[in-house]
């Protein structure tokens, strides 16, 4: 061979070599979520879901084969920053899956922003991220905080006849968001809220704020607790009699993979959410005895959330032939699609959060009983969102 047609073999050697490798590079994909804390079981429903819809996808999305990375966030926003370049600049992932914070959510969300990694948020609601921080390479398929709590507020007045309400939360945006749109609701159909109590996060001090609410005897209170720390505020506001005379309601998380600690102190509990127990639609019925038979256990909202953050990831790669940083492709299948999620058919709004129907829930038993739909197609507001 003369060195010329040398040349070339070499060139074409290397050629197929690389893209052999490329095609059998995997998608790397970095969770970081809470496994310590009041929210150590939220964060293994997520990733227990988004496996599950890998895994039925015989391991692969797009034709590629996903690689998992994983990080405690411990819920903490000061160690977020540091955390998630953890998974970008060592890992150096392709796709970030995180958080269920929504303090935590707006670092990743800065960090995603500045680097362009995807990120695809499966449970924080914090306004921002599908408001002023949105972006192109930023998904949630989630819920915004305003999206999960303005529904029960509405509920509370006109369907329940409530005049006056307290709210009580963890002092952080999930919160603050979540009691500020339950109050915008509520004060729409004629209520008023006559006081917003809050404790730091993630504190489960309650009694001298029960008292409070105690000698002030409004009308109903909306809380915003979710895991270890809900269940905590359920069996106390039922331990001090409260739910006697003032009806307890809250979004969703309230009482949402609770049920089993809670117990009889969750009963009758009303709150409004994008999920409940037994939908009774076949898509729902498939994912639930999947899910139960995988974990041993039932999912709950964060599960679907997980699910349908893989199922969004999929639609992605799919149109993107497995190449993620054909952003165009990705990002407009996303846009575009309408995703077959055990919560019932979602799209995604402009800013990148699930449209979808917002239910009101009644804890009878273990379950969170759909009592109805509370608002339709609800979506976020997107306020502040430029793209
Ligand atoms: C949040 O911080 O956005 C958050 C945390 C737990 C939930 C819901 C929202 O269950």
């Amino acid at each position: 061979m003369n060195t010329d047609r040398k040349h070339w073999a070499v060139l074409a050697l290397t050629a197929s070599l690389s893209c052999g490798a490329y095609a059998q590079d995997r998608i790397k994909v970095g969770f970081m979520l809470p496994y310590s804390g009041t929210y150590a079981a939220l964060g293994s429903a997520i990733e227990n879901g988004f496996r599950m819809f890998v895994n039925e996808q015989g391991g692969r999305l797009g034709g590629r084969e996903i690689e998992f990375f994983k990080v405690d966030d411990e819920s903490d926003p000061a160690k977020a920053t540091d955390n998630v370049n953890r998974l970008i600049k060592r890992d150096k992932v392709d796709v970030l899956v995180g958080t269920v914070h929504s303090g935590v959510a707006m670092a990743m969300a800065r960090a995603a922003k500045e680097s362009g990694t995807v990120l695809i948020v499966p449970n924080a609601g914090a306004d921002a991220v599908t408001g002023a921080m949105c972006a192109p390479n930023i998904f949630r398929s989630s819920f915004s905080n305003w999206q999960s709590s303005y529904p029960m507020g509405v509920v509370a007045a006109r369907q329940e006849g409530k005049k006056t309400a307290m709210t009580i939360t963890w002092k952080y945006a999930a919160g603050e968001e979540m009691t500020n749109a339950f109050k915008e609701g509520f004060e729409k159909e004629g209520g008023k809220v006559s006081k917003q109590l809050t404790v730091p996060f993630p504190n489960v001090e309650f009694q001298a704020l029960l008292t409070e609410i105690a000698a002030a005897r409004p009308d109903a209170v909306f809380a915003f607790f979710a895991g270890a720390g809900a269940v905590k505020f359920v069996k106390d506001y039922h331990a001090a009699g409260l739910h006697k005379t003032i009806p307890l309601y809250g979004s969703g998380f309230l009482t949402d993979g609770t049920l089993e600690a809670q117990g009889e102190a969750a009963q009758g509990v009303l709150t409004t959410l994008h999920y409940a127990d037994e939908l009774g639609t076949e898509r729902d019925r498939r994912f639930r005895s999947a899910y139960a038979q995988a974990y041993k256990l039932m999912p709950d909202v964060y599960a679907v959330q997980g699910y349908d953050a893989a199922q969004m990831l999929g639609v992605g790669l799919k149109a993107a032939g497995g190449d993620i940083a054909k952003k165009a492709e990705f990002r407009q299948a996303i846009e575009k699609a309408t995703i077959p999620s055990p919560r019932g058919d979602f799209t995604i709004s402009k800013s990148h959060n699930p449209v979808q129907d917002m239910y009101l829930r009644k804890v009878v038993g273990k379950e969170n009983q759909r009592m109805g739909v509370a608002i339709k197609a609800l979506g976020d507001t997107g306020r502040g969102c430029r793209m």
